[in-house]
């Protein structure tokens, strides 16, 4: 069976790699599947999303990922895909995932929405979240895959490395005082 896992990933988090690394293991493939929105200014571009998002996942085998516009049940049935997957968080992204759902229920009764509960240590955790924080100066390693806080560090023209206000054991902590290659260009933000 085939999952997408359709959303704005501006930028991936470690909420979302919760979601696609267990999504993984319920469904055969799972393709991420970044909304190109031309409604939307993002942080990232489209294809540096997509490539933040394959360095994210490049551990998982059956982990696809692509961009696509427009209805995503359109893109779930051009993938031949029966399922969008999504996470919930909280009651609040309950009510908007539930309408989500029945509208995509009446534009296609092929495609079932399965929701994952997030995992508990993520249910506060968002993009936007991660963009303010970085936007005022504090530190996003625990919320973003390593090489994406660099690039989100990058983007808000931070001193490289940030000082962590959390020690995990999971998270590899920076400690080096170079900076590391550019991945990108500096952006406006
Ligand atoms: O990460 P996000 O921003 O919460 O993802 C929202 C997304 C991309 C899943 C949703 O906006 C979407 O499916 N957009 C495509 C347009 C569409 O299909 N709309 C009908 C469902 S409301």
């Amino acid at each position: 069976m085939i999952a997408i896992y359709p959303g704005s990933f501006d930028p991936i988090t470690l909420g979302h790699l919760d979601i696609i690394q267990r999504g993984s293991r319920l469904f055969d493939e799972v393709i991420v599947a970044v909304l190109r929105n031309p409604n939307k200014v993002p942080l990232f571009s489209v294809p540096q999303r997509l490539e933040q998002i394959r360095l994210a996942t490049k551990h998982l085998s059956n982990v696809e990922v692509d961009s696509f516009d427009g209805l995503t049940v359109n893109y779930a049935q051009q993938r031949k895909a029966q399922v969008i997957l999504r996470g919930l968080r909280a009651i609040s992204d309950f009510e908007v995932e539930l309408q989500m759902a029945h509208t995509n229920k009446t534009l296609s009764t092929q495609i079932e929405t399965v929701f994952l509960a997030t995992s508990n240590e993520y249910s506060f955790l968002s993009s936007s979240v991660v963009k303010e924080i970085a936007r005022f100066g504090g530190s996003v390693d625990h919320l973003v895959p390593p090489l994406i806080a660099l690039d989100i560090y990058k983007c808000y023209n931070h001193k490289y490395p940030i000082a962590t206000p959390i020690a995990t054991e999971a998270i590899p902590q920076i400690t080096s005082t170079e900076s590391p290659p550019e991945r990108f260009p500096k952006q406006e933000v």
